[in-house]
């Protein structure tokens, strides 16, 4: 469990690491968040999770907290009070507190900032890679801004808490024409019969995974052939390989969609190649 938490300026014990009561994130989740990988104390795609920050704050008009150069010595900061070497970075950007009123405040209200930093086993990681994971297709019912990391993850608690109860890990999510959006927390990808990796071109209704953007450097380098393009549950269903990109999970095989054996029901090579090469083409950067 994290120790130390960054609130406002202030590195504050676990158990009082507060906000206020009216902060906007709480009553309106007015709020943008990321989570980063820390790997042997070192920060994985910084430049593209803090890039992300900053677009996805200027979307929703929140004033940025401080600077790159600031955020990156808080997040460094953070990291080493809790003696985190394997892990993730979790940073939430509020647009503060106030009165509850849904227009937005003037400009002059501070952003609330709140980072904190967790330990998380490689090796459990590593096991549950293994063996892949499960996932269940649901509706898409999130609203039509998903590109923009905000932290209104009710829909994605639900269909994870679905997707819990029959046994799976992950949630994808299925849009009115019956394609593939994308995982509850993380991109979605599948390796047709031909072993082109497909995953959905980038638009308003996915986020644009740091994850999802290294893989496809990763897999240029390792001369992979990729489509970015949308595809349907029946052509995941008939795929020869399925993953899942994200930061706490980089590339995880998906073994079974909707209780149904994808290939051979076990990681598949094209994904655990993808795996292994994630961390050699990624920044992986001192903080
Ligand atoms: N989730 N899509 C959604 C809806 C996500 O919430 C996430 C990340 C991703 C993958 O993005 P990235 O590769 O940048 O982590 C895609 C984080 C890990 C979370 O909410 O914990």
């Amino acid at each position: 469990m994290a120790r130390i938490v960054y609130v406002n300026g202030q590195y504050r014990p676990y158990a009082k690491a507060l906000i206020h009561a009216e902060d906007r994130g709480f009553q309106f989740a007015d709020a943008i968040y990321e989570v980063i990988e820390v790997l042997s104390g070192k920060l994985v795609d910084a430049t593209r999770h803090l890039v992300r920050l900053e677009r996805s704050l200027s979307e929703i008009k929140i004033a940025s907290p401080m600077g790159r150069a600031a955020l990156l010595h808080v997040i460094g900061e953070v990291i080493r009070r809790n003696r985190v070497r394997h892990g993730v970075v979790y940073l939430q950007v509020s647009r503060g507190e106030g009165r509850r009123d849904f227009a937005l405040p003037d400009a002059a209200v501070a952003p609330t900032l709140v980072i904190l930093a967790r330990s998380q086993p490689p090796a459990k990681m590593a096991a549950q890679a293994a063996t892949g994971i499960a996932v269940k297709t649901m509706p898409d019912i999130r609203w039509g801004r998903s590109d923009i990391k905000t932290v209104m993850l009710l829909p994605a608690c639900l269909a994870k808490d679905a997707a819990k109860h029959d046994g799976a890990k992950e949630a994808w999510f299925i849009d009115a024409t019956g394609h593939i959006t994308e995982g509850a927390s993380s991109n979605a990808w599948i390796v047709t019969d031909a072993g082109v990796l497909v995953t959905r071109q980038l638009d308003h209704r996915i986020l644009g995974g740091v994850t999802r953007a290294t893989a496809l450097d990763a897999a240029a380098d390792a001369q992979m052939k990729v489509e970015e393009r949308a595809f349907t549950r029946a052509e995941a269903l008939a795929a020869r390989e399925a993953f899942v990109t994200s930061a706490t999970n980089t590339v995880m095989p998906v073994v079974a969609i909707d209780g149904q054996m994808i290939g051979a029901g076990t990681p598949g090579p094209l994904t655990l190649r993808l795996r292994s090469q994630f961390h050699q083409t990624a920044e992986i950067s001192a903080s």
